[in-house]
């Protein structure tokens, strides 16, 4: 592995169908563990006012903003439905357990 991913702790921090947030020097991560226990990475702000994500209700593979319950793809970023707009996605790693974020890819989006 090389010096882009930074740990983010283990996924048995996550509760099933909860999520964290993740600060880093590109802004807040909200780091989601679905009921099947996959693990997704997508900025911690709702492309319609910038709501926390990480507080939403995670479903399926996406989540509902605590706002205004827009539905955010965790796979894709994009929102679901009649609404328009997306969050970048952040590429994680998951080592046994050990979950990494692509911090490479989180400067790049930035500029
Ligand atoms: S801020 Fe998320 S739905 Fe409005």
């Amino acid at each position: 592995m090389d010096g882009n991913w930074i740990a983010i702790g283990s996924i048995a921090d996550i509760p099933l169908r909860g999520a964290r947030c993740v600060k880093t020097p590109q802004g807040r991560i909200a780091v989601f563990r679905t009921a099947e226990g996959e693990v997704f990475a997508i900025e911690d702000r709702c492309p319609h006012r910038g709501g926390p994500l990480s507080q939403g209700i995670v479903h399926g593979r996406a989540v509902t903003c605590p706002l205004h319950n827009w539905v955010i793809s965790l796979e894709s970023g994009k929102a679901l439905g009649a609404d328009e707009g997306a969050v970048r996605t952040v590429a994680l790693r998951n080592e046994d357990g050990a979950l990494f974020i692509a911090l490479e890819n989180l400067m790049a989006a930035a500029e």
